[in-house]
This record gives structure tokens, C-alpha cells and sequence, in this order.
């Protein structure tokens, strides 16, 4: 049975809170935290560093799951690496080595993923499947919370779930962006096993509520 972790992201959250929100969020039932990085260079939006990253550390207890949208990574994951991430993932455009940078996340004991945007090819799965722990499908295009699902993303999914277990490795296929109570069972059906909501949690009053309801959507599948 397949293992379905939802994980949602503070950048819907209210920043001014966000000790409070995070330990709400998990309180509800988040199985992860994921944590927009965005640098307004390789994506147009400017968010949050290690810093934060290491303000909320003390307040939850399950894992950091940091998405760089960033350009060069390698200067940044060690520092998110001593700031209390646990996985670290970035875009392929972001690294003119990919492979050293999935080598650097783990040389600093995180779990390390790449991110494809909607138009991005897969093609480098082939040669770093070893080398990860978790996929990120991008269901929008980087840069914005609140964005609606690409459905074309539904096919890539359904493809990397087929590399993932032809490798037979434990590998996280991981979708981001647009992902609501009424099509999370969509994107699970496809082969997705953790899902990133954030316009969908954070927007709303009740985060149980929701997860409930998206956990409800997935034991459907
Ligand atoms: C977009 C971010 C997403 C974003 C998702 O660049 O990577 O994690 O917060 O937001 P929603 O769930 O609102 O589409
Ligand atoms: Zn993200």
C-alpha cells in the first residue's frame, strides 16, 4: 500500500506567525513542511533563507522539506543543511553540476531531490536515479502560490512513477502547485505519493479540515 505524505507549504502561510502556523499546520496532520525558496533571479518572487529555516526548526518535529528555486544551489545547501533541513531538492537549471549538488546534499546529511518545472525534460533522470531520494513534478510553473494545475503534468507523472519503479529504488514522487481536495486523488492516481498544498491549507481556517479531507480523497484511490 502505497504511503501518501502530505506536505504543506508556508508560503501561503502568514509569515508574521509562522512559528505558530507551522506547529498548527503539523498539529493538523502535515507530514512535512515545505519551504519555498525563491531568489528573484531564478524565479521572479523573493522569499525566505536559512535563517527561517532555522527559526522554525525548534517548533516542529517532522521534516523540512526545502525546495530551492535558486540559482547557483551549491553555495546555499550547506547552510540550509545546518539550518534543520531535511530534504533539500533544486531545479536543474539551477546547478551547471548536477550530480556534485545531489552529492553535497547528502555529503551533508540530507535527503536530495530535483525539481522539474512544467516544460522541463526528464531526460536527467536517467543518469542520477541513484543519487535521489524524491522527485518534484511541478504542477505550475515556480514563482507564486495560488496558481491553478497544469493537467498535462498528469502524464509526466505517470511517466516518472514508471522510472521510479523499474529502478526499484525509494524514491518520493513528489507534485507541487494547484493541488486541492478535488483533484489530489487525480494526481495520486497518476502515481504521486506526496502532495504539496499550500493555497489550499493556508488559505483556509480549518487545516485539519482539510487535510482530513484531502487524507479522505487519497483512501479513495
Ligand atoms: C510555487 C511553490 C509552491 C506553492 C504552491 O512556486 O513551489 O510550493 O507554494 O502553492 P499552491 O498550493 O497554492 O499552488
Ligand atoms: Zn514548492
Amino acid at each position: 500500500m502505497t504511503t501518501y505524505r502530505i506536505a504543506p507549504s508556508i508560503l501561503s502561510a502568514d509569515f508574521a506567525r509562522l512559528g505558530e502556523e507551522v506547529r498548527n499546520v503539523v498539529a493538523a496532520g502535515a507530514d512535512m513542511i515545505h519551504f519555498d525558496v525563491m531568489d528573484n533571479h531564478y524565479v521572479p518572487n523573493l522569499t525566505i533563507g536559512p535563517l527561517v529555516c532555522e527559526a522554525i526548526r525548534p517548533h516542529v518535529q517532522v521534516p523540512i522539506d526545502v525546495h530551492l528555486m535558486v540559482k547557483p544551489v551549491d553555495r546555499i545547501i550547506p547552510d540550509f543543511a545546518k539550518a534543520g533541513a531535511n530534504i533539500i531538492s533544486f531545479h536543474p537549471e539551477g546547478s551547471e553540476h548536477i550530480d556534485r549538488s545531489l552529492q553535497l546534499i547528502r555529503d551533508h546529511g540530507c535527503k536530495a531531490g530535483l525539481v522539474f518545472n512544467p516544460a522541463t525534460p526528464l531526460h536527467v533522470l536517467e543518469h542520477v536515479m541513484d543519487k535521489l531520494d524524491l522527485i518534484l513534478l511541478m504542477s505550475v510553473n515556480p514563482g507564486f502560490g495560488g496558481q491553478s494545475f497544469i493537467p498535462h503534468t498528469l502524464k509526466k507523472i505517470a511517466a516518472v512513477r514508471q522510472l521510479i519503479d523499474a529502478s526499484g529504488r525509494d524514491i518520493m514522487l513528489q507534485v507541487d502547485g494547484g493541488i486541492k481536495v478535488d483533484n489530489i486523488a487525480e494526481v495520486a492516481q497518476a502515481g504521486a505519493d506526496t502532495f504539496v498544498a499550500g493555497s489550499a491549507i493556508f488559505g483556509k481556517p480549518d487545516y485539519a479540515a482539510v487535510i482530513n479531507a484531502m487524507r479522505g480523497e487519497l483512501a479513495k484511490v
